[in-house]
């Protein structure tokens, strides 16, 4: 981040960020404890058993291990910094990104939507997340492909915002509990403003970097990619 960010996030703002995506990042590996060998007592695995073999173990399993990978890689990626400092590391972990994305959570996701514990109006909430998520991964590799640097980048903070709808739920998880205000109804509220919220401010902050402003971006300098 700096003065030549491409979004010049609050320092603070960023590194809160991180903590929480470390925090997440953390307590997955942790719940590890209980996924492998599944523990249906387990919060998550609860009331999964009848089916968890018949197929969603494949979806589980590829999640549990690809999500925590595209969130790590996140701020990262995005990160102006580390661009400039390894392009080719960028480069090479852009395109893992990308593909983890399209090929393993995207579509374990979508899967494991089917099977949510929150009914079918957290299945359409999660699966309408997937479905944004794979939109912005797949306009951000064809902006990059194409050598379209600022339309990249814009389509990678929105993947970047997107991911985080796992710390942003699981924040919001929190909240509702400490407020004792947890019911279905809140749960799937939760999960549309998880990544809706996000999102829209993301747009917001989007639209107010003008295109002048994008660090090394427009089509006469080079680009570092
Ligand atoms: C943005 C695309 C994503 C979609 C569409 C998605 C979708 C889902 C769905 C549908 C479930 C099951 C929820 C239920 O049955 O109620 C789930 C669980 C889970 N997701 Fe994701 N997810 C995404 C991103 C991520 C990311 C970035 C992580 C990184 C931490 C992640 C980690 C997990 C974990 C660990 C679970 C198991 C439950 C738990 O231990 O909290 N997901 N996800």
């Amino acid at each position: 981040m700096g003065n030549r960010s491409f979004l010049t996030l609050p320092r603070v703002a960023w590194w809160a960020a991180i903590a929480l995506i470390g925090n997440v990042l953390l307590v997955t590996l942790l719940n590890y404890r209980d996924y492998l060998p599944p523990n249906f007592r387990a919060d998550f695995l609860l009331g999964r058993e009848p089916y968890f073999w018949l197929g969603y173990h494949w979806a589980f399993y590829t999640h549990i291990f690809a999500g925590p990978l595209s969130l790590a890689l996140g701020p990262l990626l995005v990160s102006e910094r580390f661009r400039r400092w390894a392009p080719a590391v960028h480069r090479r972990l852009g395109k893992l990104q990308l593909l983890n994305v399209i090929g393993l959570v995207v579509p374990s996701g979508l899967v494991m939507a089917c099977w949510s514990a929150g009914g079918w109006p957290a299945g359409v909430a999660l699966g309408a997340l997937g479905l944004s998520t794979l939109g912005c991964a797949w306009w951000g590799w064809r902006a990059a492909v194409g050598r379209r640097f600022a339309q990249h980048r814009r389509w990678m903070w929105r993947l970047f915002v997107l991911l985080g709808s796992a710390v942003a739920l699981r924040a919001l998880g929190g909240l509702t509990e400490v407020l004792q205000i947890e019911s279905a109804a809140v749960s799937v509220a939760n999960i549309w403003i998880s990544w809706l919220l996000p999102l829209g401010i993301c747009e917001i902050v989007l639209r107010r970097v003008p295109r002048s402003q994008i660090a090394g971006l427009s089509s006469k300098s080079a680009p570092v990619h």
